[in-house]
């Protein structure tokens, strides 16, 4: 099997770590390059309430810079305060596709220090373990209470948070649910986003990874999705029934609003 661990560079977790060596296959390195084309529409803090609500919030999404400023919840979640402060909690990991089935629970600890890595390209979504939502608030609440969520609301929603933390080159495939902002705190998160009367082409068992790998580079340009890849200091918006895929580039800590 081709060597995992290290395979790219540790930025995320502020490990501020070892750059990897160059040993993965080199179709998922390149997967995983820095990707600055961005088709979502942007915006800046200069975002009124009003102008969110008549453009975005139920016709289309919106990457905001400076929505947000969690830099306090930033320096709680480097991997090394999140093990001391909750190591030994046990959190509930899913398989990484469309419909998750199953769920896992282990300590924090052995799922950063076994799990947390980067994807395998041969594993199938549905075998790959996957920490995001499923977030005990009573364990965790020193952590969350420190988090300031986008200040937008919809109408008749209220909202809840779903964290997470997960290995380079994993992420969600296409799926959909109800209106919600993401956040990354560490690393880049690439998306790709479908309005919904346009179902994807993909296989719910099958990781981000090799849909873009596989799946993508095939699509003529007019049945290409939305895309951006999102950094620290940005929120994604993503309104209901969008459907959307993820995939960190780096080893990343995120964390969504979902409003519901
Ligand atoms: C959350 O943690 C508390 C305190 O450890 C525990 O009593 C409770 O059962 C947990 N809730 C869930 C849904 O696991
Ligand atoms: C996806 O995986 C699940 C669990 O392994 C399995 O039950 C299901 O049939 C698979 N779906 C497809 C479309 O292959």
């Amino acid at each position: 099997a081709p060597p995992r661990a290290g395979c790219f560079a540790a930025r995320a977790l502020g490990a501020g770590g070892p750059s990897g060596a160059d040993t993965c296959p080199r179709r998922a390195a390149g997967a995983l390059a820095e990707e600055r084309r961005c088709t979502v529409e942007r915006a800046d803090a200069a975002l009124s309430y009003a102008r969110f609500v008549e453009r975005f919030a139920f016709s289309r999404p919106v990457v905001i810079r400076g929505l947000t400023d969690n830099a306090a919840f930033r320096a709680l979640c480097t991997r090394d305060r999140l093990l001391a402060a909750f190591g030994q909690r046990r959190v509930r990991l899913s398989t990484a596709n469309t419909y998750s089935y199953r769920k896992v629970d282990m300590p924090f600890q052995e799922y950063v220090e076994h799990l947390l890595e980067p994807q395998d390209l041969a594993l199938l979504g549905s075998d790959t373990l996957y920490f995001f939502g499923d977030n005990n608030f009573t364990e965790w609440g020193s952590l969350f209470q420190n988090y300031v969520p986008p200040p937008f609301r919809l109408p008749g929603t209220t909202s809840a948070y779903s964290f997470g933390i997960a290995g380079s080159g994993s992420g969600v495939p296409f799926h959909w649910h109800g209106p919600g902002f993401s956040e990354v705190i560490f690393g880049r998160k690439r998306w790709f986003l479908y309005p919904p009367e346009h179902t994807p082409e993909f296989h719910p068992n099958r990781t981000t990874l090799s849909w873009l790998l596989d799946t993508y580079p095939r699509l003529p340009p007019e049945a290409r999705p939305l895309e951006c890849t999102i950094r620290p200091g940005e929120v994604l918006y993503f309104p209901a029934r969008w459907w959307h895929a993820t995939l960190n580039l780096d080893t990343s800590v995120f964390i969504s609003t979902f409003l519901g």
